[in-house]
């Protein structure tokens, strides 16, 4: 008999990351695949929806501007209930570690489905940081029956924590299957055909809540001085619809030439950016995935990263939030060649492009045991 397996998503970091699997549960003739959308991103969740063009089976249409973690929490698992009393599916599989994953992972284990989690193991250790995704992500692999672990760090954090080894897969993060679709080398975009050819490109994401506010005006601060004085460069931010974020992103960046506020990109879009890019700078954690993959040096906007592989492999810097120490990055980057070869050519730790493929043959042989 076919197996149910659901997958639940919300935000546009989630969706982009779980299209391959919802692809290959669609192309594999032994699952019935149901798709379940919170809507805890609107806009954002949209357009990558029409990208992969996949339609949901259900959206919960949750998203309200500005809501807090309790609202997106409760609505989520009121939501979800019904759905999962009607299609009782054989496995439930959530992504990452907003709060759709933490809720959806809760409402599954209170109607006892199985839960498999994609990108599982990922930790600073530190509950404040990423605030709440850290906690999201440890509340998530505690009710979780398969850790989809993307690198074997991130297995190694699993074990630690007395998960049982037998099931935990590494399979590489989704992530990079998704870049095989999405890059063209013959790429072009308005924004783009705006900069001159001889102008370097710095593609510049922040939305973390912990970052919100003074942090944030920080890094923007120090980013303006920098591309001031230099009219060869020129910064394109693709700014997080979050109105906390749109609002101090707009008063410091506001009629500076070189800094292009622009909406948020679709993914294809963002990944041809990224890879037309000099360097990126963000505090976003699918980025700091994808950079290696493009060759392209990253300065992380934060204190602490759950990806640690890509600062090992050279690709990453974490730079913090305090201008000075973000302006001495972006200057080093920009005048010393040996640093920046150094970081572009570090090599991708997260895998090779056939995650997904992996995650659906683990739920079929975790489905056909005698588990329950
Ligand atoms: C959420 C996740 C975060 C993830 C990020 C990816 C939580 C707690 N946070 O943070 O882990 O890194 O998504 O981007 O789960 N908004 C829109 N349209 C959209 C999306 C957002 O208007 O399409 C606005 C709304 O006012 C919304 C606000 O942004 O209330 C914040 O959205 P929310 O999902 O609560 O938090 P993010 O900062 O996006
Ligand atoms: N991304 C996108 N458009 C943008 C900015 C980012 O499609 O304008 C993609 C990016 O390539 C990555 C994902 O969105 O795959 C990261 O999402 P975000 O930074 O919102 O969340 P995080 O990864 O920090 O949870």
């Amino acid at each position: 008999m076919k197996k149910k397996i659901m997958t639940v998503f919300g935000t546009r970091p989630e969706a982009i990351k779980m299209a391959p699997v919802v692809k290959q549960l669609i192309a594999d003739e032994q699952t019935t695949p149901i798709t379940v959308v919170t809507g805890q991103h609107r806009e954002m969740l949209q357009q990558v929806l029409d990208i992969f063009q996949i339609k949901p089976d259900y959206d919960l249409a949750i998203m309200e501007k500005n809501q807090s973690l309790e609202q997106i929490t409760s609505k989520v698992l009121l939501g979800l209930a019904p759905i999962l009393e009607r299609e009782r599916p054989d496995l439930v599989l959530v992504h990452g570690d907003t709060t759709t994953t933490m809720a959806a992972s809760l409402s599954a284990f209170y109607h006892h489905i199985p839960i498999g989690h994609v990108e599982a193991g990922l930790r600073t250790w530190n509950l404040e940081s990423p605030f709440p995704e850290e906690a999201n992500r440890q509340i998530t692999d505690d009710l979780t029956s398969l850790y989809f672990a993307p690198t074997d760090l991130s297995r190694q954090n699993l074990l630690q924590e007395h998960h049982p080894a037998d099931r935990i897969f590494v399979t590489g993060n989704t992530a990079i299957d998704v870049l095989k679709y999405t890059v063209n080398h013959e790429y072009h975009h308005q924004v783009l055909d705006q900069i001159p050819a001889d102008h370097r490109i710095i593609l510049l994401t922040m939305h973390r809540r912990e970052n919100q506010g003074t942090p944030m005006a920080n890094v923007f601060q120090a980013i303006r001085e920098v591309v001031q004085a230099d009219p060869k460069l020129d910064v394109i931010y693709p700014v997080h619809l979050s109105p906390k974020v749109q609002k101090v992103a707009h008063q410091i960046f506001e009629g500076v030439p070189n800094v292009h506020l622009i909406d948020p990109l679709d993914v294809v879009d963002f990944h041809n950016l990224a890879a037309r890019s000099y360097f990126i700078m963000t505090d976003s954690g699918g980025v700091q995935e994808e950079a290696p993959s493009l060759n392209k040096p990253v300065l992380v906007l934060r204190d602490t990263t759950e990806r640690p592989e890509g600062v090992k492999a050279g690709t990453l810097k974490l730079v913090g939030t305090q201008k000075d120490e973000v302006q001495q990055a972006m200057l080093a980057l920009l005048n010393d060649d040996q640093q920046y070869q150094q970081m572009a050519k570090a090599k991708n730790p997260y895998g090779d492009g056939h995650a997904a493929e992996r995650i659906v043959e683990h739920c079929k042989e975790f489905l056909t045991q005698d588990i329950m």
